[in-house]
């Protein structure tokens, strides 16, 4: 753990709710830590109104503007990361793959949230996929980013039942309520130097 305070970015593509979480519990307990930019890969992303409600600063940096030149996007995130002098790179809901390049500028420090129990369900759909493999449990998982798609080392999960009757969208719901308590909990224990 760095005595400092720890500058993270927080990435997103939708609504930002577990980005919300985050910046919430590190103001309400109060972590050593400054959310020093929320970053969207599209500007109709809703969470960066939430973000600049909370007094972030906030910057977007398209997909579209860099069709078939995802080098190039990653590069420019690095770029505006390291304008905002960050640390560690939080994806919440973050719809683009990072490259080898872009993860080499922050090496081992760049956190996911995915909505299933990996190693199961990597990849979309996956309350879908949940409910169509018949699962009794679901959940959550906060995982290091590496470069294979939703496999770096895991480094928290929360388990939610499957329940007769459920939709994608219930058991969408009930994932979401713990995300908000796993992921605040793995990001703070991540800047304190605790993952191990
Ligand atoms: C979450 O379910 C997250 O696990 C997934 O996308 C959703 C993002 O929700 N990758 P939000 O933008 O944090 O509300």
């Amino acid at each position: 753990m760095t005595s400092a305070t720890s500058r993270i970015a927080i990435l997103i593509s939708g609504t930002g709710s577990n980005m919300c979480a985050i910046v919430d519990a590190s103001r309400a307990e109060g972590w050593p830590t400054e959310i020093a930019l929320v970053l969207a890969d599209r500007p109709e992303a809703t969470g960066l109104e939430r973000a600049a409600a909370r007094g972030i600063s906030t910057a977007c940096v398209h997909y579209r503007d860099f069709r078939g030149r995802r080098a190039e996007f990653d590069l420019n995130l690095v770029e505006e990361l390291r304008r905002s002098r960050v640390d560690w790179v939080v994806l919440a809901g973050f719809m683009r793959i990072l490259g080898a390049e872009f993860l080499a500028a922050f090496p081992g420090r760049v956190l996911n949230i995915h909505p299933s129990l990996l190693p199961k369900y990597p990849g979309l759909n996956t309350h879908a996929r949940a409910l169509a493999g018949g699962e009794v449990d679901h959940g959550c998982t906060v995982h290091l980013v590496s470069d294979a798609l939703d496999a770096g080392p895991i480094v928290g999960q929360a388990r939610v039942p499957v329940l007769e009757g459920d939709t994608v969208e219930t058991l969408a719901q009930r994932v979401l309520l713990q995300e908000h308590i796993l992921y605040p909990a793995m990001v703070r224990k991540a800047i304190s130097g605790q993952l191990g």
